[in-house]
């Protein structure tokens, strides 16, 4: 397996191209299946857990190209993919492939609202919490699919098509809403999606189907009201930017010091977590396609940080926040009330010195003066790339395991960082 090693101390200075965004890319994808023509997206990062969301859907019978290099474009230019789904011979997603990315789960939706069929295994839980899918099933049920689970396996179904409907999210479900969204856009009759996720990636899915030929508005508020339609057509979209990417540079820059241009990205996708970091010690100012973070000389300052979902801090900035807060002057409260078990690097920053202790939903972190360099590993993609920003200024070496956790939802991330200076390196395993 592969590890990647840093050598701590290096400040980041230059220029990071932001990819488009994992969790926007996912859900586009998967709404290729709601239409017979060619759904063709731009900017999709080249990510292993979009390798995996290809496969599970080939197995479906969709058709997909990925588009070569052109001239002048790096590896780190997105790439586009054309996803067909016309000759679907499949509507079973079985346990051995959602079992490996959640987000699969997903495929239940336009499944059923299209073909009135889908059979997809439940996803279990996961390294940061339950994360139980009731309140998608609940949104299905709502537009008259008719629900049984069996032998782990959700099967939804509804012979005569979906029908509008109300569905009151009891809490605030990013998954939840791209499911009813998705399901409601081929529904007979209008649905309403109250306490609707007004996250960015919930916009840019939207967008996409109103390309399509969805009727959709209120998407980016919490009531969402789709007029349902009778069959969707192919279109062209761009993901949008990476805002965890975009956020985690810009905690590095925070932790290591230095000067960071983050382009093609967009400050107003992550302001909470843009003003806490001004708040700690960081200058940040908007360029005219992204963001410059500074900090030099001045030293980080402890701030409290409560999770919560958009437009709060997003819980998948959690750790790498925490990792700045470990060299902080002052002690900094950070509370996590979107998973229950999302403190797994908590104990892996200690193995570098870190001070930081665990009361139920909160870590107290309380800033030292110098973390030191060793062997660690994490069990999920943003706590391991918490571990290489407390790398960035630990003294000697750090050594990161499980590195497929990073290739899961980090686009050339060794390479973009050694590119400003990092001492950072990718030891094939
Ligand atoms: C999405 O997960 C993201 N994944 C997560 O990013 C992100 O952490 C999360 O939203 C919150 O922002 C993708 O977009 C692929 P939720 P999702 O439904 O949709 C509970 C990463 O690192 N809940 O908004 O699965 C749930 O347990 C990942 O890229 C229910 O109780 O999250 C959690 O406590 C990790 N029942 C809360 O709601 C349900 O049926 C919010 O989860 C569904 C969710």
């Amino acid at each position: 397996m592969d590890r990647i090693r840093i050598r701590g101390g290096a400040p980041l200075n230059g220029l990071i191209p932001i990819s488009g965004a994992k969790n926007a890319a996912l859900p586009l994808m998967i709404a290729s299946l709601l239409t017979e023509d060619t759904l063709e997206l731009g900017n999709v990062p080249r990510l292993a857990d979009i390798s995996s969301l290809l496969r599970i859907m080939s197995n479906f019978g969709l058709d997909h190209s990925i588009a070569g290099r052109r001239p002048g474009q790096s590896s780190e230019t997105g790439q586009t993919i054309r996803l067909t789904a016309k000759s679907i011979i499949d509507t079973c997603a079985p346990y051995e492939l959602v079992s490996t990315m959640r987000a699969s789960f997903w495929v239940i939706a336009p499944l059923v609202a299209r073909f009135g069929h889908a059979k997809v295994s439940m996803p279990g839980g996961c390294a940061i919490g339950t994360r139980p899918v009731d309140l998608l099933i609940m949104a299905l049920a709502r537009l008259g699919a008719a629900i049984e689970i069996e032998g782990g396996y959700v099967i939804a179904t509804a012979p005569k098509g979906l029908r509008g409907g109300e569905i009151d999210f009891p809490k605030v479900t990013v998954g939840g809403t791209h499911v009813a969204l998705m399901a409601a856009t081929l529904a007979q009759g209008t649905t309403v999606i109250r306490n609707a996720a007004r996250e960015p990636e919930v916009v840019d899915l939207a967008e996409c189907l109103v390309k399509m030929g969805a009727r959709i508005t209120g998407a980016g508020t919490s009531e969402i009201v789709i007029e349902g339609v009778s069959s969707l057509n192919g279109a062209s979209h761009d993901v949008m930017p990476d805002r965890i990417e975009t956020g985690t540079y810009a905690m590095a820059v925070a932790m290591a010091g230095g000067d960071l241009v983050l382009e093609n990205t967009r400050p107003d996708y992550l302001q909470a977590a843009l003003d806490v970091l001004a708040q700690a010690g960081a200058e940040i100012s908007p360029t005219h396609s992204g963001i410059r973070v500074r900090r030099n000389g001045n030293g980080i300052q402890a701030v409290d940080v409560t999770t919560d979902p958009f437009p709060g801090f997003p819980t998948d900035l959690q750790a790498q926040f925490m990792a700045l807060m470990t060299r902080a002057s002052g002690t900094s409260r950070i509370r996590e009330t979107i998973f229950e078990n999302r403190f797994m690097h908590v104990q892996e920053l200690a193995r570098l010195g870190a001070h930081i202790r665990l009361d139920g939903d909160c870590a107290y972190v309380e800033g030292v003066p110098g973390l030191k360099g060793a062997p660690v590993m994490a069990t999920d993609l943003r706590a391991s790339v918490s571990l290489v920003i407390a790398g960035l200024v630990a003294e000697g070496e750090t050594t990161i395991n499980r590195v497929y956790h990073l290739d899961r939802g980090f686009e050339a991330l060794e390479a973009k960082l050694a590119r400003c200076g990092a001492e950072i390196e990718r030891l094939r395993g």
